[in-house]
């Protein structure tokens, strides 16, 4: 029985070897990480990550071949194959501060390989990476003192939070990128292997290590850079009477566009987009290409712009003040599907109305309690699972993440409950605005002109 040890227990390494212990019962599959709570959680029913349908993946399997274990040091030299799934957030500090990738964690894991072997290896990086960074972790594990053969794979992730499993039961495609030598393809082919248990071989791509580092960040600056066009697009409906959901239609319609990534929104959140585009932009200028870094920037510059703007329509309709207005935040994940709010528009939403000293009630179906704890510093935010309590004498109603739930509320029951004249910013034009107005909301949508209502609701 081979042995595959997975460090970092995250959105991405928790799931992912999850389904791979699934489909391979022949591998042992060993999940750790240096945070002892998430292993202890892994090991619960409460898993630490909310992913539909991960839960049933793990009971199947957990226990059977797969584990988690806080002992990472312990458990390295067990591993045939070593999958490298820990953050690479963006770098806060010093040279390329709030741009570049920050790889501490990554080279410390490195380190801790290099250190902790005596046995051959394969190295495969999972995290997102800047391109060549194989390089820099070939040098550190060929560095060891052990002398062992080490072979560096480079197998990016491209699943998306609250689809996981769907996304890794039936990938678009599994990337795997290794070194051209004998050695290099061999590893390539153990990869191979063990996704092809599941995913058709035509859907398993290989290439060498640097095109695949650096496909993994184009997929995301490709995704992010649709949403910011769409947004932009957006702008200039919302100043001209069309209608961005329209325009999108016709233009996803053209097979060459294609219809996905093109919905007008507060703009795009998570731990990746914006991280994995500064890191390219920046990566484009240390090669020496500013034009190319500022195209690529250009993008993320745009995302902020709608954050802002979404707050300033919310400004102008208010009669320019929302000092001491209750406004009902619906939502606060960075998308639906998930209790993931890093990066959450929802956050750089309320830092904004906070200092416009808007009073906030924010209220979420699945991320309340990180909400709470990204939140715990403001002033004026109180906090409630349920959106009837939360809209109670609200002057608005900000949709800021796009729950499904939210289109099956009383809407008529929340407004007979809100302060007059009810506002409702939908800004992921989620719900039915003709039928919000005929109920006496003044609705305010995304990418198209509001809807006041009828003289006589009023
Ligand atoms: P995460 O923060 O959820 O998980 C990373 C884990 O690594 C943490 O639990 C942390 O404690 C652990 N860790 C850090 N250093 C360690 C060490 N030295 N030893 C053991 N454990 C250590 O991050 P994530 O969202 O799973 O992302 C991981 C990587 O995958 C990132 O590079 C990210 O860009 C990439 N990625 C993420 C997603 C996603 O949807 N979240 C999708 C594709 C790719
Ligand atoms: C994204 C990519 O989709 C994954 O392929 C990738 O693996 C992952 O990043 C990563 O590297 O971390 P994720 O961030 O989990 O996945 O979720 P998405 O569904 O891509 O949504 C990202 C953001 O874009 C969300 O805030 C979402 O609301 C927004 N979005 C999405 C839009 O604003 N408009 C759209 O049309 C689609």
């Amino acid at each position: 029985m081979k042995t595959i040890v997975c460090i970092g227990a995250g959105y991405v390494g928790g799931p992912t070897m999850a389904v791979i212990a699934k489909h391979c019962p022949e591998y042992r599959v060993e999940v750790v990480d240096v945070n002892a709570a998430r292993i202890a959680a892994w090991q619960t029913d409460s898993l630490p990550i909310y992913e539909p349908g991960l839960l049933d993946v793990v009971k199947a399997v957990r226990g059977r071949n797969l584990f988690f274990y806080d002992d990472v040091e312990d458990r390295i030299d067990r591993a045939d194959i070593i999958f490298v799934s820990v953050n690479t957030p963006t770098k806060g500090f010093g040279e390329g501060a709030g741009q570049a990738a920050d790889l501490q964690y990554w080279e410390r894991t490195a380190r801790q390989i290099a250190r902790c072997s005596t046995k051959a290896k394969i190295v495969v990086e999972k995290s997102t990476l800047p391109v060549r960074t194989a390089e820099a972790l070939e040098a550190i594990l060929h560095a060891s003192e052990n002398d062992v053969a080490f072979e560096v794979v480079s197998n990016p992730e491209f699943l998306a939070e609250g689809t996981a499993i769907r996304d890794l039961e039936e990938p678009d495609r599994v990337l795997i990128g290794a070194r051209a030598t004998p050695s290099g393809q061999a590893a390539l082919e153990e990869i191979v292997k063990i996704y092809a248990h599941w995913v058709p071989r035509e859907n398993i791509i290989t290439t060498d290590v640097w095109s695949s580092e650096l496909a993994k960040l184009t997929a995301n600056a490709f995704l992010a850079q649709r949403i910011s066009s769409v947004n932009a697009i957006s702008a200039l409906c919302e100043r001209t009477g069309a209608n961005v959901a329209h325009v999108s239609r016709a233009v996803g319609m053209d097979r060459r566009i294609g219809p996905k990534f093109l919905r007008a929104g507060v703009g795009f959140g998570g731990s990746c987009f914006r991280k994995d585009i500064l890191n390219l932009a920046y990566l484009c200028e240390y090669h020496g290409l500013p034009e190319v870094a500022a195209y690529w920037r250009q993008v993320v510059e745009l995302n902020e712009f709608q954050k802002r703007r979404f707050v300033r329509s919310m400004l102008g309709a208010m009669f320019n003040t929302l000092a001491g207005k209750r406004i009902a935040v619906f939502g606060f994940a960075f998308k639906p599907g998930t209790s993931d709010t890093r990066d959450s528009p929802a956050m750089a939403i309320c830092e904004l109305l906070i200092e416009e000293h808007a009073q906030l009630v924010v209220t979420d179906p699945r991320a309340l309690d990180n909400a709470r704890e990204d939140l715990k510093d403001a002033p004026d935010c109180a906090f409630t699972p349920d959106p009837y309590e939360a809209a109670r004498g609200a002057d608005a109603i900000a949709l800021i993440t796009g729950w499904p739930e939210y289109r099956e509320l009383d809407y008529e029951r929340i407004f007979r409950q809100m302060a007059k004249p009810a506002f409702l910013f939908d800004g992921w034009n989620e719900l039915d605005h003709e039928a919000l107005a005929r109920i006496g909301f003044h609705v305010y949508r995304v990418g198209a002109p509001p809807l006041e209502p009828p003289p006589e609701s009023t």
